[in-house]
């Protein structure tokens, strides 16, 4: 988080730099005190800080987010539904208000699935449900902070692209991957769709998803639609036709 901000910072800070100098400029030439001998008007100057930058310096509209997409794009965009089904994913965002807590259909899907993982002799507690943007953006900054951005970008959805702002989305049982290696993570991988939920993230689909195997993220699709992926072996991209 430190680094992007400081990268961040640097960049502002350059480009306000540059607008001074400009407005500095006019400036100086409307409070230009006469004189005897007529002066030039000032020249904007390229050279700030003995340092040479571009004269022309377009104001930002806000910060770049870690997508590369502006900081007001997530004002603006709308959800995605592919065939009915809200796509988050890299390529598909949310807006930043989206969101005020867990789906409640998901939610009690969610209980089912853990009374069945319990009668079965396992325990599925609810390890993070849903996230605001504002809380994935503290927690992604947080793990680029430790792991750089491109580590963390395969394992932690930049802000307005994470499922757990739909409220449709959970980490349960052991946020680790030796968790599809217990009994609870092989329960999971087995029964997830009978309660309504995928495993989002399955392994070897990497590359489609953008994010490394997460035998602990279930999503809600209900049923039908959920055994349907689960049958066909499809990560969701590829179930919908979008990968
Ligand atoms: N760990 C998943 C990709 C997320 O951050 O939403
Ligand atoms: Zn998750």
């Amino acid at each position: 988080m430190l680094a992007l901000g400081g990268a961040l910072g640097i960049l502002f800070t350059i480009s306000g730099c540059s607008a001074e100098v400009v407005q500095r400029g006019e400036q100086g030439k409307s409070v230009v005190q006469p004189m005897e001998t007529p002066q030039p008007t000032p020249e904007p100057t390229d050279w700030v800080g003995g340092k040479h930058i571009d004269t022309v310096v377009e104001q930002p509209e806000g910060p770049l987010s870690p997508s590369g997409k502006s900081y007001s794009y997530y004002d603006t965009v709308k959800p995605t539904y592919i065939n009915g089904v809200l796509l988050v994913n890299k390529d598909y965002a949310l807006p930043r208000d989206y969101g005020n807590g867990e789906n409640e259909v998901a939610y009690q899907a969610l209980t089912k699935l853990q009374q069945g993982a319990w009668q079965a002799g396992y325990s599925m507690p609810l390890m993070s449900g849903f996230r605001s943007f504002e809380t994935q953006e503290e927690l992604y900054n947080d793990y680029v902070a430790v792991d750089g951005v491109e580590k963390a970008d395969t394992y932690s959805a930049w802000p307005g692209h994470s499922e757990h702002q739909t409220g449709l989305a959970f980490d349960v049982g052991w946020v680790d991957l030796q968790f599809a290696n217990t009994g609870a993570g092989q329960w999971l991988a087995r029964h997830a769709h009978e309660y309504g939920f995928i495993i989002r993230y399955p392994k070897d689909k990497e590359s489609v998803t953008g994010y490394q195997y997460e035998p602990w993220h279930i999503r809600y699709l209900g049923v039908d639609l959920a055994t349907k992926v689960y049958e066909s072996g499809l990560c969701l991209e590829e179930y919908l036709g979008v990968a």
